[in-house]
Parts: structure tokens; C-alpha cells; sequence
């Protein structure tokens, strides 16, 4: 689903649903605003309230789980702020930038 500017109508980010677990009901919300001038403007938790509950409420999720780089600050923040609990850390498993 795209995110837009209300007033504007200006295309700036997205979220989905993927890793579409059907038997368990799960599955993964990444989200993204493209421009870094629309960070910290609250549109990333307004995207993300909006995409959980349709996820939870029209599509009958049960667990909607992330993954976030430990120094994805605004990441973290926000996924908070949405009511995300952390679960546990998985050592190692992302390799960027020529390091795990
Ligand atoms: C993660 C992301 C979607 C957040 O979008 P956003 O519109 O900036 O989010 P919000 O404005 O709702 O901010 C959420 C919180 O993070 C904080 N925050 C945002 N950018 C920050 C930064 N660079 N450093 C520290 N805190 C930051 C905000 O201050 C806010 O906290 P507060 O309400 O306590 O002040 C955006 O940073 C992004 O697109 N990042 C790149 C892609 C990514 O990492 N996606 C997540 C993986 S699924």
C-alpha cells in the first residue's frame, strides 16, 4: 500500500504484508517513507497503525512480528511506539555492508 501526503497527494512511502503465514495467522509489515525530509513527522506511525489494523482487523492476523537492525534507531522508535514488544536479538544473522 502506497503512503500519501493528505494534502498534497504526494506518493512518499509504502508498506506490505509479506511472509504470509495462513495457517498461523502471521505474517511481516515492512513499511518505508522514501525521502528522508518526511522522517520524523509522524508518518511512519500513522502508516503503521493504519496497516495493523487493517492487517489485524480486516485480514484476521494473529501475530505480526519485525525485524530491525539494532542501530535502525528510527525503526526501533517507532515499531514502540506501535506497541511492538521485543522478542529476542538474532546474533549475526543480517550481513551489510561488508559485515554481519
Ligand atoms: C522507520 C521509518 C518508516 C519511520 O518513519 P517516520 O515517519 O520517521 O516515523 P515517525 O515520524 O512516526 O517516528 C517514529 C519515532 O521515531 C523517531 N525517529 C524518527 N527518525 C529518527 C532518527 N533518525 N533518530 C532517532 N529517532 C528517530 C521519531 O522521533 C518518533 O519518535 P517520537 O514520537 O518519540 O519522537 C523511516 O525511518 C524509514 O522509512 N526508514 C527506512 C526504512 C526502514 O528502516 N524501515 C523499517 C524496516 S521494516
Amino acid at each position: 500500500m502506497g503512503i500519501y501526503v493528505k494534502e498534497t497527494d504526494e506518493l512518499i512511502g509504502f508498506g506490505s504484508i509479506i511472509y504470509i503465514d495462513w495457517i498461523n495467522k502471521s505474517d511481516h509489515c515492512p513499511s518505508m517513507i522514501g525521502d528522508r525530509k518526511y522522517w520524523s513527522k509522524g508518518y511512519g506511525s500513522e502508516a503503521r497503525l493504519l496497516l495493523l489494523d487493517f492487517a489485524f482487523s480486516e485480514r484476521g492476523f494473529n501475530r505480526i512480528w519485525a525485524l530491525i537492525l539494532e542501530n535502525n534507531i528510527a525503526s526501533r522508535r517507532m515499531f514502540e511506539k506501535c506497541g511492538y514488544k521485543t522478542e529476542g536479538v538474532l546474533r549475526q544473522s543480517i550481513y551489510k555492508n561488508g559485515k554481519f
